[in-house]
């Protein structure tokens, strides 16, 4: 009977009192299918012999497993000595005679393997040399990885290798409507499972994943890469009326252009210029006009000039012939202004403007220009005469010149336009960044004075200056006068200037005085000064730190070491790291692709016992041994750390294939992302929070002598209870991996936006480089992963922080962490805060939370670091402004409404920015940001006596 008093059918024997016993079972031949490797799985119980009396010596409490492999399935006589010995089997459990009265089935189960079996099938025998036993049951298994289908990619049945320790690649092919992205493969292992998922498929063009296969895209819908997105509807004015599109036909009236990607919407060729207006004097005449009100929802837009000579009749025009010369060209203008020159006296000239685009030579539509007719008989009034230096001092200088006699026109003003004469202002690391015409455009000033004199102020001492002027009539401005070159004085020369600066000297006087007040409250609220943070620094601290290998070294904290110093790396992977048995490891799920490899969630046991969620990063099959030492690189140096605040290594596999790095697993993946998919959700305390965890790992990193070189919040990874952790070491030297990473002049690859311009000039990388990475982490936090600098190109990034430019504070920062920011994005780098400060400085905030309640919208006014203004870029119109921030396509938005100078668009509120129509909180944000920069640099520009 069974446990549940169910009769069962059993083998037997219990010849317990004979001596010499050898009994054979044997089973029916078994094929061997598929498998390599079979299972015997036995269930038996069996007499327990000290219970039964007087069989010492003959009775026996084992019996043997034996096995014999044959292609014949049938007339094989059964010959013992032809069968080999799997195992002699031993019960667990045994009963005794009191048992079998109560009842109680003390059933055995064991389990053998045999292989490889190489014949077709086998038989089974069991031997019973005088043991009492009953044999339940008998079963014979081969285990397989089952059918799967993963990523698109469908995996066959596939039977394990017989050596558990290595894996079976299975190649996936691709289901229906799917193609390949990387091999699709998966590795079956010993046990029937499937494991580390590499490559995959992806759904063709025109198709989209649905519930695990690939469906078309629905009319209205298109799909133009074949790629794991879904469909998309059809970019505004275009269409599609059938299935499976891959690109949507445009409107009648709009165009693609043949390098508009289908993914772009239809455009049209944009409509005449507007306000064409013209300016001549004796020998050029200038002609500028307002871009076109529709711009056809293109930007690359461009203008030519045609010119034509009319009589009475306008049907009769002809084109001018070859005599004019257009400055910089008449065609393929992208600027909206042109100087003719070599006309004739006493003609009539009728320019044609016509604005086109991508798509102007797809449209038959007539041409839509703007026409501006110019008699060049007329007086062409231009500044003459000499420009004469007053006085100078130090950072003023007095001109004035004779004012012109025109009798027929009324002088407006005078626009003076000045820069300072330089070779080169840039330092040499990014003057091969800027193209040579742009160089003395970069920052001129201008300023206007009614009289025919003016005060300069807010110059450099000992410093030449180029000056020029032009007159403003009713009819437009003049052509500018010759450039004039005078210097500013210095030391000496300020006595003799005093009393024509006192008016500006006492203005100055009482707004550095009240700044200096102000500013002295707020370092003693919120204490961000780094001296006071040094001076707040504990005596031990300061005794203990001594200067080492060019870092502060504390003793105690270990030193880390570079594995490159390695000369084998494979032992500096074996000092740092562990390496675990493939077989503690259960591969869940693919979580993303890093250069190597996928990287996988899943399980750990740990010898404890215990299972851990981890991340496994795996190096691709076919690797070379180059990309294998890269690879373990990262766990040879992450090995290395072990800080709550740094990405925990759990260890490595070396010794099986593939080649793993196992992780501590974060549930909430990297911090950028996180943040994007939780935008407004924490409080500033969180944000803080999130910091101060990240500071503290750096700080770490700094004390051990490691540079990270890719701090960005990609690289941070945060886990469930939203602790940040740094990751990301194995590129810290060649950064090959980072999306983010662009080539450099030098041939090197960095993040330009993260990166230190020190650290791009001349590669100079260091924890103060990584302190600056850490503003822009601080900033990446506070926008909730906004993209620093937003779509501004590299190069352009790289000029503005040159020229002074910073990050303006996102909406919702508190004052104090833009102060930070701005502090790790000092000029110099050994005036940034260390980690050590800024851990400290965070901590404080935290401690004081009332320090966050100051947000940058309510301190308008207060420049952004004391004697050390940033030199914000000088913008003159609200069209150069919103082009500046890459917010151009609003530019109608803010004239229609009435802000048409950035007087009025600096005090815009946040409502005011909905008001215009602005409606993506993004884009709301960008603006408000920059609007708050706009009110500082006004307020530094009136401070210097500027004019804009
Ligand atoms: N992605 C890369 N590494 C990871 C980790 N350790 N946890 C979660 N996601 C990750």
């Amino acid at each position: 009977m069974d446990e549940h008093n169910r009769p069962i059918h059993t083998y037997q024997v219990c010849n317990v009192m004979e001596a010499n016993q050898n009994n054979w079972l044997r089973t029916n031949w078994i094929s061997r299918d598929a498998a390599q490797k079979i299972f015997v799985e036995m269930k038996f119980t069996l007499r327990d012999c000290n219970s039964i009396p007087w069989v010492l010596g003959t009775c026996k409490e084992t019996f043997n497993l034996y096995y014999m492999e044959s292609d014949e399935s049938h007339g094989v006589k059964f010959k013992p000595s032809q069968y080999s010995k799997i195992d002699t089997i031993a019960a667990d459990e045994s009963f005794t005679q009191m048992d079998l009265g109560d009842r109680i089935l003390k059933l055995n189960t064991e389990v053998r393997e045999v292989g490889p079996i190489n014949r077709k099938g086998f038989y089974l025998a069991f031997q019973d040399i005088g043991a009492c036993i009953a044999l339940v049951s008998v079963r014979v298994y081969y285990k397989k990885c089952p059918f799967t289908v993963r990523n698109l990619a469908m995996f066959p049945d596939t039977v394990p290798r017989v050596d558990s320790s290595s894996l079976v690649e299975v190649r996936g092919s691709c289901m229906k409507y799917a193609e390949e992205r990387d091999t699709p493969k998966l590795y079956c292992g010993a046990d029937g499972d499937w494991l580390v998922p590499l490559g995959r498929c992806v759904c063709s063009i025109g198709y989209e994943e649905v519930d695990g296969s690939c469906h078309a895209c629905r009319p209205s819908f298109y799909k133009p890469f074949a790629g794991n997105v879904k469909c998309s509807k059809c970019p505004p004015h275009s269409f599609t009326y059938i299935d499976a599109t891959s690109v949507c036909q445009c409107e009648k009236g709009y165009f693609r252009a043949e390098s508009d990607p289908p993914t772009m919407a239809c455009t049209k060729p944009p409509s005449a210029p507007r306000n064409a207006n013209f300016n001549i004097n004796e020998t050029a005449l200038y002609l500028e006009w307002s871009p076109p009100s529709d711009m056809g929802g293109r930007k690359d837009l461009t203008y030519s000039v045609i010119c034509k000579k009319c009589g009475s009749d306008p049907s009769q025009c002809e084109v001018c012939d070859g005599g004019l010369r257009f400055l910089p060209r008449n065609t393929g203008l992208t600027n909206s202004f042109v100087t003719v020159l070599d006309f004739l006296a006493h003609v009539n000239y009728t320019f044609e403007i016509e604005a086109m685009n991508g798509v102007s030579e797809l449209s038959f539509s007539p041409k839509q220009f703007a026409a501006l007719t110019v008699a060049t008989d007329q007086e062409a009034p231009s500044f003459v005469g000499m420009l004469r230096k007053d006085w100078a001092s130090q950072s003023s200088i007095a001109l004035s010149w004779k004012e012109p006699d025109y009798p027929n026109e009324v002088i407006l003003d005078y626009e003076i336009k000045y820069y300072e004469k330089v070779v080169s202002r840039i330092a040499p690391g990014f003057w091969r960044w800027l193209r040579k015409e742009e160089h003395g455009e970069l920052s001129y000033s201008s300023t206007k004075s009614k009289a025919p004199s003016v005060i300069i102020t807010g110059l450099k001492p000992a410093t030449k200056y180029i000056f020029h002027i032009r007159i403003r009539t009713a009819a437009g401005y003049r052509g500018y006068s010759p450039k004039f070159e005078f210097e500013t004085g210095d030391e000496t020369s300020d006595l003799a200037a005093e009393q024509g600066q006192i008016l500006v000297i006492a203005t100055a006087a009482v707004g550095g005085f009240t700044l200096l007040v102000i500013l002295t409250l707020f370092f003693l609220i919120t204490g961000r000064c780094q001296w006071y943070i040094k001076a707040k620094m504990n005596s031990e601290e300061k005794r203990q730190s001594h200067l080492q290998n060019g870092h502060l070294q504390f003793p105690g904290i270990k030193t880390y070491i570079d594995p490159d110093t390695y000369e084998d790396p494979s032992l500096a992977v074996h000092e740092f790291a562990k390496e675990i048995d493939p077989s503690r490891i259960r591969i869940e799920r693919v979580i993303g692709a890093g250069e190597f490899g996928e990287v996988c969630s899943g399980r750990l046991r740990t010898p404890a016992k215990r299972e851990i969620a981890v991340a496994i990063k795996t190096l691709k099959g076919g690797y070379m041994e180059r990309q294998r030492k890269d690879f373990l690189r990262e766990a040879s140096i992450m090995g290395q750390f072990d800080h709550p605040n740094i990405i925990r290594l759990e260890g490595v596999v070396t010794k099986s294939r593939p080649v793993m790095i196992v992780v501590e697993y974060m549930e909430n993946g990297s911090l950028d992302c996180f943040l994007r998919k939780h935008d407004g959700h924490f409080t500033v305390i969180q944000l803080v929070g999130m910091l101060r965890g990240i500071a503290s790992g750096m700080k770490y990193l700094s004390d051990m002598g490691y540079v990270h070189r890719d701090l960005a919040a990609r690289n941070i990874l945060v886990n469930s209870n939203l602790v940040c952790k740094v990751s990301d070491f194995g590129l810290s030297r060649v950064l090959e991996d980072d999306p983010e990473a662009a080539y450099t002049t030098t041939g090197g690859k960095i993040p330009i936006r993260w990166t230190a311009p020190e650290a791009i000039a001349y590669r100079k990388f260091s924890s103060a480089s990584d302190a600056w990475s850490y503003g822009i982490v601080m900033w990446e936090v506070m926008s909730y992963g906004e993209r620093p600098y937003w779509e501004m190109c590299n190069q352009d990034v790289i000029l503005s922080i040159e020229e002074g430019y910073r990050l303006p504070a996102p909406m919702g920062c508190p004052v104090s962490l833009h102060q930070l920011m701005l502090h790790c994005w000092h000029k110099e780098r050994n005036h940034r805060p260390r980690f050590l400060d800024i851990v400290s400085f965070l901590d404080k905030l935290i401690r004081t939370p009332g320090s966050l309640h100051t947000l940058v919208e309510d301190i308008l006014g207060i420049p952004e670091s004391p004697g050390d203004v940033p030199e914000y870029p000088v913008f003159v119109s609200v069209t150069d402004w919103l082009d500046s921030i890459k917010m151009g396509q609003y530019t109608t938005n803010f004239l229609a409404m009435g802000f048409t100078s950035l007087d009025l668009v600096s005090r815009m509120s946040i409502d005011d920015i909905r008001g215009i129509g602005i409606a993506l909180i993004g884009h709301q944000r960008r603006i408000a940001s920059s609007i708050q920069t706009l009110r500082l640099q006004m307020m530094h520009i009136q401070e210097k006596g500027f004019h804009v």
